[in-house]
């Protein structure tokens, strides 16, 4: 096992190549690993973490001002506080759940459908470029009532914004390409926002500007920040939990036929795939004070990154962690899409997500179908698989062959 020592850094190539090969390590020896170079804390233990995600007083989202406000073109969810996010999140809310939903649900099912047609007399699809990032950003641009014809556009300027909130150690160049995409995003959205106002529809672009806080409408640089917050926390994790479901299936044959048998067994399988690898690896948060932390004092002001993957394989919260089981009975599948999630691919607390039970329907859908759709499904040979990012992690492509089992998808 490689050795975390003081030479050891979280920006290094070895660690980005692979970081789970380092996590029992850093939770046994360096729990609140300090890395100069960033002048940031990485916390490593399931504890730690839950401790750092749940104490708002000490651990703060301010950092954010600085990290995802000037992309996001205004204040996000998560840097807010008190009644204003209690009632923002409320209205963001609404337009994933209930009747909301149910539609969305008709909608993924009818674009997943097109987006596979092409491939099914192939017999070899790429889960990731092919397939599940159009797929996320469509079903992501339905939600909000947003174009599809524009999906190119929107995903590279959606690009420069991820990267801006992920990048540790980004160039003053790099930062200025990404800002310039945030505001081109911010240009097209504006006509929407103006047009959505004077003829409101059923989207979510809609709901934004019509709800009130505190009897006032938001404010266009309030909904603009909404609308990128969404798109960039729906459409970045999502194609990567569904390759990385896909990617454990196939490197487990025997779960992926007793999911096969048993469909009722994917959402164990996905909430299993979360906490296994977690799409979100890093949650930044900054100390309002003084703090001692797995028996480490962390300065005031400091910036602390949750390290999602560790916890997740810290093996005081799970049994065998560095194992893929869907019938683990210490995750729990109902509540992992929910507060009381032991696995924390969502975070915990205040700022948990939002879209957890979309997230589960759009994957349970989509990979149900992909599954009745393929039979004997396969890595493709000679194809590497890699991942790639720190912050947000996943496969850089996942190819596959398969035999058809059907032409077509069945009707919901
Ligand atoms: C598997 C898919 C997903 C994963 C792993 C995931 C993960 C996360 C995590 C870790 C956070 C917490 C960030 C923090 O504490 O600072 C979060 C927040 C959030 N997520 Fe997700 N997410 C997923 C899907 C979605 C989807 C589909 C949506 C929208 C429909 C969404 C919308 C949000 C929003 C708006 C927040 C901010 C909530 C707040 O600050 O109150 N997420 N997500």
């Amino acid at each position: 096992m490689p050795q975390v020592n003081a030479r050891f850094s979280v920006l290094s190539e070895d660690f980005a190549a692979n970081p789970y090969r380092y996590f029992s390590r850093l939770r046994e020896q360096d729990a609140i690993h300090y890395e100069s170079a960033i002048d940031s804390y990485f916390v490593s233990r399931h504890r730690d973490v839950t401790r750092v995600l749940t104490d708002h007083e000490t651990f703060t989202t301010e950092m954010l001002q600085v990290r995802a406000e000037p992309v996001m073109r205004g204040p996000v969810l998560a840097q807010m506080t008190g009644a204003e996010h209690t009632a923002k999140r409320k209205i963001v809310v609404r337009g994933f759940t209930g009747r909301a939903l149910e539609e969305q649900i008709r909608a993924i099912h009818a674009n997943a459908a097109e987006l596979v047609a092409p491939f099914l007399s192939r017999g070899r699809i790429d889960l990731v470029n092919d397939f599940g990032r159009p797929l996320a950003i469509d079903v992501t641009l339905d939600v909000l009532g947003l174009d599809k014809k524009d999906r190119r556009r929107i995903a590279d300027w959606l690009g420069g914004v991820a990267e801006f909130v992920t990048g540790i150690d980004l160039s003053p160049e790099q930062r200025r390409r990404c800002l310039d995409r945030a505001e081109r995003l911010e240009a097209y959205l504006a006509p929407v926002i103006g047009e959505r106002r004077r003829r409101p529809g059923d989207d979510l672009i809609s709901k934004l500007c019509t709800a009130e806080f505190d009897g006032v409408a938001m404010s266009d640089r309030e909904v603009t920040a909404l609308v990128i917050n969404v798109l960039v926390a729906a459409v970045e994790p999502a194609d990567k939990t569904l390759a990385l479901l896909f990617k454990h299936l196939i490197d487990h044959p025997e779960q992926l036929g007793q999911v096969r048998r048993n469909p009722a067994l994917l959402p164990a399988a996905i909430a299993e795939t979360l906490r296994y690898t977690p799409p979100v690896q890093l949650i930044p948060r900054q100390t309002e004070r003084d703090v001692v932390l797995g028996g480490s004092t962390v300065p005031a002001g400091a910036t602390v990154f949750c390290m999602i993957g560790a916890a997740n394989r810290d093996p005081a919260a799970f049994a065998s962690p560095d194992a893929f089981d869907i019938h683990r009975s210490d995750l729990g599948t109902a509540r992992s899409f929910t507060a009381a999630a032991r696995h924390l691919a969502f975070g915990s607390g205040l700022h948990q997500c939002v879209g957890a039970a979309f997230a589960r329907a759009e994957i349970e859908t989509v990979a149900g179908m992909l599954l009745s759709l393929f039979d004997n499904i396969r890595h493709t040979p000679g194809v590497r698989y890699r991942e790639t990012g720190l912050y947000t992690r996943g496969p850089a492509s996942l190819c596959i062959d398969f035999t058809p089992a059907r032409t077509a998808p069945a009707p919901l």
